[in-house]
């Protein structure tokens, strides 16, 4: 039988964030499609996406889908961004044909897991503010009381790779008050950059509260669209990953080989 899609399965997998927050994605889809070649974005010239209006949002993600398609041809984009995703994926899925994996903060999964029947999100304000979380909170946590915090700030300790300074610490003290002042047991970390930040949040909440993240859930997600689609890559080498920024290609990419632990080039690109 001729495999009429082996040509689209070569095609790289297009994965964005409004910065380096999407590379603790990106950590877990290499894990599980070792074989897969990615383009990593980070629309840094626009960082914060978390104070941006939906409208921005669904401009800027559209651009960003745009240029992946005219240049790279990719087969799949993965909003590594519960801020876009929350945001602007509908757009997207309406606009664009290719499958389109989004993240959103992993509150159903705290909400089986509680005993305590308290949990807690951190997130962007325009996440904690957005209509998909709001429904989510609705669905699935009927019994379970919510804290829902939007913080502003903390995606920028992250992007200059401050990830336990005093800065950092003194933000994380404030937003977590009402964490550390509940019976909280599970803290959803709903913004892709807070993963950077889970020695700093821990050692502020405590070894009790378990902290969940959507990292690996999306790449498992990844992996079976993929296969449903008939367009997972099944080259026998490893794949490759190109790293772009639309801001400053330096610092970007000495965040990165910090975060990822192993030196890391980036390519500064302009999408219009
Ligand atoms: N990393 C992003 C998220 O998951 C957004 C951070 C930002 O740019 O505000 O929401």
């Amino acid at each position: 039988m001729v495999d009429t899609k082996s040509k689209h399965r070569k095609r790289p997998i297009g994965v964005f964030d409004s910065g380096v927050g999407g590379l603790s994605i990106l950590k877990e889809l290499r894990k599980t499609l070792p074989n897969e070649d990615f383009i990593f974005l980070a629309d840094q010239k626009y960082v914060p996406y978390g104070e941006k209006t939906k409208e921005e949002l669904i401009q800027l993600v559209s651009n960003i889908t745009d240029y992946f398609i005219k240049r790279y041809n990719v087969k799949m984009v993965i909003v590594a961004c519960n801020t876009a995703t929350c945001n602007a994926i509908e757009a997207l899925r309406s606009k664009y044909s290719l499958p389109i994996v989004g993240t959103v903060p992993a509150v159903k999964l705290a909400a089986k897991k509680t005993k305590s029947g308290t949990v807690a999100i951190i997130s962007t304000p325009s996440t904690s503010k957005s209509i998909v979380l709001n429904k989510l909170i609705d669905e699935h946590c009927k019994d379970v009381r919510v804290l829902n915090i939007g913080c502003k700030n903390l995606e920028n300790a992250v992007e200059t790779g401050d990830l336990s300074g005093t800065q950092v610490s003194i933000l994380l003290k404030k937003y977590l008050k009402e964490v550390i002042n509940s019976d909280t047991d599970y803290l959803v970390l709903g913004c892709t950059h807070y993963p950077f930040l889970r020695g700093a949040i821990q050692k502020i909440v405590g070894s009790h509260v378990k902290l969940l993240d959507g990292g690996k859930a999306i790449a498992r997600r990844s992996k079976s669209v993929l296969e449903n689609n008939f367009i997972k890559n099944n080259q026998n080498k490893l794949g490759k990953t190109t790293y772009l920024t639309t801001g400053n290609a330096t610092i970007f990419s000495k965040v990165t080989t910090l975060l990822l632990k192993t030196p890391i080039r980036a390519k500064k690109v302009k999408l219009k």
